[in-house]
């Protein structure tokens, strides 16, 4: 599996904060100050750089490790962000370091960042403070970090990450994704909304790009109600790291008019007849999920000599 390291400087804590919020989604990965931070042939495959911006230009000891490692660095794919108040839409602020890094840059962009007077050095506040004077502007504390942003960035870059691993073609993937929906039954199904995020463990029919679920209600048709986007889990019991076999599918959710033909099939694989539906004293009702992406994590996989991870998109209903 492709490990990511994200390297950054920070002097107040902003891009520190902002670069191990990134480890976290990017994980296998590891945040560490650029400063002590010794790059090896094995290191990571994947490098996430971080600097703030003092007085419109990236921390002096980013500029210097990048220059001092650009041959490891060449040899990675790297994303690049930098922390400031002022939003850098044009990227001016990375300019410099995007010429270093060149073609192994995969991505950039500009976050916000914090600023809290009273806790600066004093170098810093009297820099702050001739800034404030020359215009016109005052503030004592300043915040333009959104985290739904930097959310949304490390999701990106987790797309890119997963892209550069050993992949399968996508005919293999979606034979590994069927085979582990066969053989399994039972999985959790999550659903989101005014009812609260809602994990329920429930037997599944798997057919075509769908997953079918029967239930006589609950929490959970509350919640689909108002979103139909739902996740399902499926794993099998953690023993050692070399059998570790766990699926994750995102899809989105309708439910199924008992006298729609899909309903036979349903009703056929578990057993059940729209006469023994008749009898039960409630209503059953088919809640159909049809899948988008499958994220599937199979050990196995490592001694195919391809990554445990493989992520397979299902096709778009037309
Ligand atoms: C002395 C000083 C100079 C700064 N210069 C800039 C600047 O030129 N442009 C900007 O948008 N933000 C500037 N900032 C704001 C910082 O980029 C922002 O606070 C950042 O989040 C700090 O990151 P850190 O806590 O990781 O060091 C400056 C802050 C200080 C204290």
């Amino acid at each position: 599996m492709i490990t990511t390291c994200v390297l950054y400087a920070s002097r107040y804590g902003t891009t520190r904060d902002i670069a191990q919020a990134l480890a976290r989604i990017l994980g296998p990965a590891r945040a560490s100050p650029v400063e002590g931070f010794v790059p090896g042939a094995g290191t990571c495959e994947f490098v996430v750089i971080g600097t703030p911006i003092y007085g419109e230009v990236p921390d002096p000891g980013v500029m210097r490790f990048v220059e001092d490692h650009l041959q490891w660095l060449t040899q990675r794919k790297v994303a690049l962000f930098t922390s400031s108040l002022a939003p850098d839409s044009k990227g001016r602020y990375r300019t410099s370091l995007c010429r270093l890094i060149g073609p192994s840059l995969v991505s950039g962009t500009s976050l916000g960042g914090r600023l809290d007077m009273a806790s600066l050095e004093t170098a810093d506040r009297a820099a702050m403070e001739a800034f404030a004077s020359t215009t016109h502007s005052s503030f004592n504390k300043a915040d333009t970090l959104d985290w739904s942003v930097v959310a949304a960035w490390g999701l990106r870059l987790k797309g890119i990450r997963d892209s550069l691993g050993c992949r399968l073609d996508n005919a293999q993937v979606r034979a590994e994704v069927d085979r582990f929906l066969r053989s399994h039954n039972t999985c959790a199904l999550a659903t989101a909304g005014d009812a609260g995020a809602r994990a329920t463990p429930i037997e599944y029919v798997y057919a075509g790009d769908c997953l079918y679920f029967l239930s006589e209600g609950g929490a959970k048709f509350a919640n689909l109600l108002l979103n139909p986007h739902v996740s399902v889990c499926i794993f099998d019991p953690y023993h050692t790291m070399a059998d570790v076999a766990g699926l994750q599918l995102t899809g989105t959710a309708r439910l199924v008019d008992l006298q729609d033909a899909t309903a036979n099939s349903v009703l056929h694989a578990q057993h059940l007849t729209r006469e023994k539906l008749g009898q039960l004293p409630f209503d059953l009702n088919i809640i159909e999920v049809h899948l988008e992406r499958a994220e599937l994590l199979l050990s196995a996989l490592s001694k195919r000599g391809v990554d445990s991870r493989q992520v397979y998109d299902f096709p778009r209903p037309s």
